[in-house]
C-alpha cells in the first residue's frame, strides 16, 4: 500500500470512527427517531427536519416557512438511565394545516405523555393503537375528524385532559369513557345541537 492510499485509509477510518461516535452519543433511540418521521409523513407534512441531538424541529408542515401561529415542539425527557438516555414525552404540531391523518405509529413512542395537535386538517378517526400509550392530555380541537368518538379511548386511563371539540363526531359520548377515572376536563361538541361540556374533579 502506498503512503497516499495508506493516508486515505487512515482518514476513512478515523471518520467511520467519528460518525460512529456521533451515533452512540445520540441520546434518543433510533426508533424514536424514525418513528417521528413516520407519524409526521401520516400526519401530510411535506417537510421534516429534526435534530435528534437537542431534540429540536428545524422544519415541518406543508410550506418551507411555517405559518406565523404554528406551534412545533418535540418535548424529550433525558433522565432516564441516569440522563444517559432520552424518550419522546411531549409532541406540540398546532395550526400547521396538516392534512393527512393522525398516525397510529404514535404507539412507537411508549414514553409519550402529552399531544396537542389542534388546528389541523387531519380526517378519519383516533387510531386504537394509540390506546397503549400512557397519555395524559390528548387536544385534537379543531380538526376534520368524524364517525363515532372511539369506544377505545375508555382505555387510556391515564387521561386527565381529552379536547375533541370542533370536529365532525357524530352520535353520543360512549359510555366506555366513565372508564377515564383521572379525567379532569372532557370537552367534546358533537354537533350544532348537542353539547357536552364538563369539568369534574377527581
Ligand atoms: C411536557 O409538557 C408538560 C405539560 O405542558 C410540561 O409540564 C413538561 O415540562 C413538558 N416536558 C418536556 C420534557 O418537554
Ligand atoms: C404505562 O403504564 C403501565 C401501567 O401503569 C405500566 O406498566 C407501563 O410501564 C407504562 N409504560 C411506560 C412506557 O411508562
Amino acid at each position: 500500500m502506498g503512503v497516499a492510499n495508506f493516508s486515505v485509509f487512515l482518514l476513512i477510518i478515523s471518520l467511520s470512527f467519528f460518525q460512529l461516535l456521533r451515533i452512540s452519543e445520540s441520546k434518543l433511540p433510533k426508533e424514536e427517531v424514525d418513528a417521528l418521521k413516520e407519524i409526521v409523513s401520516t400526519m401530510g407534512a411535506t417537510y421534516w427536519k429534526f435534530d435528534a441531538d437537542s431534540c429540536n424541529i428545524e422544519m415541518v408542515g406543508v410550506t418551507l416557512e411555517p405559518p406565523d401561529e404554528s406551534e412545533r415542539r418535540i418535548g424529550c425527557d433525558c433522565s432516564f438511565e441516569d440522563g444517559t438516555v432520552c424518550h419522546v414525552v411531549n409532541m406540540t404540531l398546532k395550526r400547521l394545516s396538516l392534512p393527512g391523518i393522525l398516525p397510529p405509529q404514535l404507539a412507537k413512542l411508549p414514553f409519550l405523555r402529552f399531544v396537542d395537535f389542534a388546528y389541523n386538517c387531519f380526517t378519519g378517526t383516533i387510531p386504537e393503537e394509540w390506546a397503549s400509550l400512557n397519555l395524559t392530555s390528548i387536544s385534537l380541537l379543531v380538526n376534520r375528524l368524524s364517525g363515532e368518538i372511539p369506544k377505545h379511548l375508555g382505555n387510556i386511563t391515564s387521561l386527565t385532559y381529552l379536547m375533541l371539540e370542533a370536529n365532525q363526531f357524530s352520535g353520543d359520548v360512549p359510555t366506555e369513557l366513565g372508564k377515564l377515572i383521572n379525567l379532569q376536563t372532557l370537552t367534546t361538541k358533537l354537533d350544532r345541537l348537542v353539547s357536552f361540556d364538563f369539568v369534574s374533579s377527581p
